[in-house]
């Protein structure tokens, strides 16, 4: 399989190795909703998961699967055969489907991890990719830890991967250890002596331990890799992988000097990275490249003078080209249903995936408190949309703080329709109303993550707050949007609390004992 010589395949894992990242989890409808957003930006390939890492896993790649049209879905697999067998089931409903394939080849992996032989080694890839390659078209082979591995044992292993069938061959930089020249002669090397190395796509996966994801990745380009593996926000293990974001918009921007493309719509980059954030409940940093708060911000006074006088003195790329609207002040309480689809449309919010009618009943509630709605809190909104069925629902919120007494909060909550309350104290005035909530739910979770963020500026501007809950094995993420931080913060909890209902849903007839 080719692609043509000046077109580079986009390979997104955000769904399998980004999510693999401490605090990046999502559940089954929030990694649909990413997919959805996955193929409005044009990847050409979407990793959906690791089939065979869990059930929850299998019915992730199985849900994006039946969802995607346009782009490849696939799930990795270890060699083995159980695994290969649950990866093939579980994209058996994909448009176009495939499968990832990988064993690692250094001699420290085989020596300390598989305590297999290089000729083993080589026996299982080639046993993997045929049996993978009798059920299914689209076969890419990986070389896990390929940069620290012996390039010439490399060579061997991806000719007997592409005798064997594997279409694509992805040369990982597993630990980020490579750095540019080297991953680009690597390149060279493997496509120019690897046996029908000119008839497969080679493919980059690099990890950013020490900050080159994203240079390594165009290093590989220039060394004749014409598929790119990478992340939404540059999400993934440890430091992450290749942001999508820098290294499109690094192809884009730069085509003058790399001579090739993508089939990314770039307007669709920054709603993708909110998107993420928002689900995720993981921020961006202010400086991070293209997304981040500050990309497109000029402080220094001759920067300001310049880009006045022509946008070009100090601007590589134009914000809209990545879906940064510069008109950001957009609704008010007075907009109608049709200006605010509108509006989510402009900012590349595919409606068939939200909720409109909610998400327009919430926008009305806070354009009531709220005179001016931006692009990001309605960004927010849309992200607090949940599928998730409610067992408890916050109706009723009284709190009381004072310099020197104890903060104290009443909170009310339906539970499965009943109204219950209690009112208690605590450590501040969150803490108050979470004992409080956790006293009339009987449930207690382990708070491990708070996070507060003002998502547009002024005092009215909307609070948005992310907790992370643990209970016994299950850990859950929660969200509350509000232009009342206490608000938020509680609402956050009651969704963690839905979310960990959804997920061990009560059996009935035993029914855990609610409080009060
Ligand atoms: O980093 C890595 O080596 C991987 C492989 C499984 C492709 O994620
Ligand atoms: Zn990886």
């Amino acid at each position: 399989m080719k692609v043509a010589e000046d077109y580079v395949q986009i390979f997104d894992t955000t769904l399998r190795d980004g999510e693999q990242s401490p605090g990046c989890t999502m559940n089954v409808e929030e990694k649909v909703l990413i997919a959805q957003q996955l193929e409005a930006l044009g990847v050409d390939v979407i990793e959906a998961g690791f089939a065979a890492a869990s059930p929850g896993d299998f019915e992730s790649v199985q849900r994006v699967a039946g969802t995607v049209s346009n782009s490849v879905v696939l799930s990795l697999s270890r060699t083995r055969e159980a695994d290969i067998d649950k990866a093939i089931a579980a994209v058996e409903g994909a448009a176009k489907p495939g499968i990832h394939v990988f064993i690692a080849t250094s001699d420290l992996h085989l020596e300390q991890k598989l305590g297999m032989s290089r000729q083993e080694v080589i026996d299982a890839a080639v046993w993997a990719v045929e049996h993978a390659k009798k059920h299914l078209d689209y076969v890419e082979f990986s070389a896990e830890d390929a940069s620290r591995s012996d390039v010439d044992y490399l060579c061997q292993v991806f000719s007997e991967a592409i005798k064997a069938g594997a279409c694509v061959c992805n040369v990982p930089d597993t630990t980020g250890y490579g750095v540019p020249a080297q991953i680009r002669e690597m390149f060279r090397y493997l496509k120019e002596n690897t046996e029908g190395g000119h008839d497969v796509i080679w493919s980059a996966h690099n990890h950013n331990d020490l900050g080159l994801a994203v240079a390594n990745s165009l290093a590989a380009i220039e060394g004749g890799a014409r598929q790119i593996e990478c992340t939404i926000n540059g999400i993934g293990e440890r430091a992450g992988n290749t942001s999508m974001e820098e290294v499109v918009m690094g192809i884009e921007t730069r085509r003058d000097y790399f001579n090739v493309h993508t089939g990314i719509v770039t307007e669709q980059i920054y709603p993708a990275s909110q998107l993420l954030s928002k689900v995720i409940g993981v921020s961006i940093a202010p400086t991070k490249p293209i997304v981040g708060e500050n990309a497109f911000a000029h402080e220094a006074g001759i920067h300001q003078d310049g880009v006045l006088k022509n946008a070009t003195t100090y601007e590589i790329m134009k914000p809209e080209r990545v879906g940064r609207l510069s008109n950001s002040i957009v609704l008010g309480k007075h907009s109608g249903r049709h200006a605010f689809a509108e509006r989510l449309k402009a900012l590349g919010i595919d409606l068939e995936a939200v909720n409109v009618a909610d998400a327009f009943d919430r926008f009305k509630v806070l354009a009531d408190k709220k005179k001016e709605i931006f692009d990001e809190d309605l960004f927010a909104l849309v992200a607090e949309e949940s599928d998730v069925p409610k067992r408890y629902e916050l109706v009723g919120l009284d709190v009381d703080s004072s310099l020197d007494g104890t903060p104290r909060a009443k909170v009310t909550l339906l539970v499965d329709g009943q109204e219950r309350s209690h009112e208690g104290g605590g450590d501040g005035i969150v803490d108050a109303c979470y004992q409080a909530i956790k006293r009339v739910t009987g449930l207690d979770p382990k708070l491990e993550r708070y996070q507060v963020k003002g998502i547009t500026g002024g005092t009215d501007a909307i609070g948005e707050v992310t907790c992370f809950i643990r209970v016994g094995d299950v850990g859950v993420r929660g969200h509350g949007v509000h232009t009342d931080i206490i608000m938020a913060s509680a609402l956050s909890y009651v969704d963690a609390l839905n979310r960990f209902e959804y997920r061990t849903p009560v059996v009935s007839g035993e029914a855990r004992e609610v409080g009060p």
